[in-house]
């Protein structure tokens, strides 16, 4: 990665032209880089940011010259200062909102929205897995689910990490680092198991989630952080008591600029009604975007990780 100076031009017809305060940093940033998610290079990186509408191109009629906004789930490209953006992805963000907090939740709000309140619309007497409940997408996930008053079991690689978590609302979280995840779900469930599983870790827990979904228990491998699932027999989700497996990603549940503004609206209420407090565990300056890559692909990360601009 290194910083190129590039012209933008005036935005085009249903284009938000920004000026970024702040870009929030998600896995899928890792997954682009590498190559596991293929663009043709060169090519920026980014889904999610904020900051202060510049200009606008024609119709575009929702936000205006100066208004506060953020988006989630644009084209590549938000590690940027200034850029246009198609007006769909575009929403405004609430007085009290602050800029870090809401380049923050426009992408791991809106996935834990459609997680819980479309993937498997959780009802509020479940008791659920997610893994990696310390993470950017897991806080949210842990305070959303005591919102709902759902009992969440997370995982998390240590001790911190596990007490960060109960801390935002984990009913309990089991360290995968050392303990058996499969036999500390069933123990916490009285033998019950759980009705979903929400793994965004991949490789390394796709097994092990299994083992803990009940008879018929819905599967929601949502990410890679420790590798893609690959070579799966079907055959699996059979023995393991006729299972459902899905693969969700945000893009197509955020595919209209009404789903995009209602699913945000959403995240938006929860926080200025002060049931999510979107944690921004580290910041970096958008120039060392290296330094920040190498501390979430490492787990050294915590909640959410933003890039700041002067
Ligand atoms: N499908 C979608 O729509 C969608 C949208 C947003 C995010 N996601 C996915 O959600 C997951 C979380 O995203 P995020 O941006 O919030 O990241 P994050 O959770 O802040 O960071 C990833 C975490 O995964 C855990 N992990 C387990 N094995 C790992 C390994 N081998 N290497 C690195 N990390 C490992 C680590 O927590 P521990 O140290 O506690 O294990 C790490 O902190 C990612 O898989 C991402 O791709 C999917």
């Amino acid at each position: 990665m290194r910083v190129a100076q590039v012209d933008v031009a005036d935005p085009a017809p249903g284009e938000v032209q920004i000026r970024q305060k702040a870009i929030g940093l998600n896995f899928i940033d890792i997954y682009c880089r590498t190559g596991l998610y293929p663009h043709d290079l060169p090519h920026g990186l980014g889904f999610e940011a904020s900051g202060v509408v510049e200009a606008v191109g024609a119709g575009v009629t929702h936000v205006r010259a100066g208004d506060r906004v953020a988006y989630g789930q644009g084209p590549i490209g938000a590690y940027a200062d200034l850029r246009n953006v198609p007006a769909d992805r575009v929403v405004r963000v609430p007085e009290g909102v602050g800029f870090d907090q809401a380049a923050a939740l426009m992408l791991k709000g809106l996935t834990v929205q459609y997680l819980f309140r479309q993937t498997y619309r959780l009802k509020g007497s479940e008791t659920i897995l997610f893994h990696a409940a310390a993470g950017g997408v897991g806080l949210i996930a842990c305070q959303w689910a005591k919102a709902l008053g759902v009992r969440l079991i997370g995982t998390a690689s240590s001790p911190e990490k596990a007490a960060l978590a109960r801390r935002h609302g984990a009913w309990e979280v089991i360290d995968y680092s050392r303990e058996d995840v499969a036999a500390r779900v069933l123990e916490l469930t009285g033998g019950q198991k759980v009705p979903v599983v929400y793994d965004g870790v991949g490789k390394d827990t796709w097994a092990t989630s299994l083992d803990c979904l009940q008879t018929r228990g819905l599967m929601v491998s949502f990410g890679n952080a420790s590798g893609p699932v690959e070579g799966v027999n079907l055959g699996i989700l059979a023995t393991k008591g006729s299972l459902y497996v899905t693969r969700p990603i945000l893009a197509t549940h955020v595919a209209t600029a009404q789903a995009m503004q209602s699913a945000a609206a959403e995240v938006f209420d929860l926080v200025t009604a002060g049931k999510l407090d979107i944690v921004i565990g580290q910041r970096f300056a958008l120039e060392d975007a290296a330094q920040a890559h190498e501390a979430l692909k490492s787990r050294r990360t915590t909640g959410a990780t933003v890039l700041t601009l002067d």
